[in-house]
């Protein structure tokens, strides 16, 4: 066993007619876990057209997913509500269209996986960053979003309405009201006066985003 006929890597093969030793995939070869048999699922399209349904179950755990990886992945731009005012934007970058608007109201959830799958205009695609489950995650997300900024008093449950400042009641007391129940968005404390006093001190080693100083910056190693 210690001395077996084999070819090393990159060997020359006379046996086969092209020489070579390390012979291509049968054709038609799918990795395990890489059949995507529903057409639906992988492309967010059923002959061309947006779906309109999840084609994955969703439930909680995938909304948290979807906001985890929607505010690394997407609120740079489209910010964490998705108005399209994110840091990038108020620094120069295109802004992107705001998810409240009635025709991304009404898009179907492919339309949104395909803007993630293959880009939009000037948007580049997230494909390789964003698996199709995660994809779906981030899709619901954004329904989430819309749902957030257009929801009604009605869909309150009457706990909740009765928590809410009336119609004209003084700032003070609306913030009352607020504190007797946990914030719905606690403010991100290290934002709070960003650009203008970034959370980093300026000039602190290692940092090479906001705050770090103009042709200053540390080596990376
Ligand atoms: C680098 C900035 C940037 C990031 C990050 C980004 N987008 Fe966009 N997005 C844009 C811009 C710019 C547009 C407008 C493109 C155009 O109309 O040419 C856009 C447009 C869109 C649209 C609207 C398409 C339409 O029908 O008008 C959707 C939906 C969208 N992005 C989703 C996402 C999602 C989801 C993510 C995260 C996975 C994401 N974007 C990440 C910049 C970004």
């Amino acid at each position: 066993m210690h001395i077996e006929p084999k070819y090393p890597p990159y060997t020359e093969s006379h046996f086969f007619d092209d020489h070579r030793s390390e012979r291509p995939m049968v054709e038609d070869t799918v990795p395990r876990g890489s059949l995507r048999v529903d057409v639906a699922r992988f492309s967010g399209k059923i002959d061309g057209a947006d779906i309109t349904y999840f084609p994955i179950p969703i439930a909680r755990a995938d909304l948290e997913r979807g906001m985890d990886r929607f505010n690394i992945y997407c609120s740079p731009c489209h910010s964490r509500i998705g108005d399209g005012n994110g840091l990038i934007v108020m620094r120069g970058m295109v802004q992107p269209p705001s998810y409240h608007t009635p025709r991304l109201r009404e898009a179907p959830v492919g339309h949104f996986f395909d803007v993630i799958t293959n880009g939009y205009g000037a948007m580049l695609n997230y494909a390789q960053q964003i698996e199709p489950r995660d994809r779906w995650a981030i899709v619901a997300y954004i329904r989430v979003l819309q749902y957030s900024e257009n929801a009604n008093i009605n869909d309150l449950p009457m706990e909740a309405r009765n928590r809410l400042p009336q119609a004209g009641q003084a700032e003070p007391e609306r913030l009352k009201a607020a504190e007797l129940d946990e914030p719905i968005a606690p403010p991100d404390a290290d934002l709070t006066n960003f650009p203008n006093e970034p959370a980093t001190p300026s000039g602190v080693p290692g940092v090479f985003g906001a705050g770090a100083r103009p042709g200053k910056q540390p080596e990376r190693k």
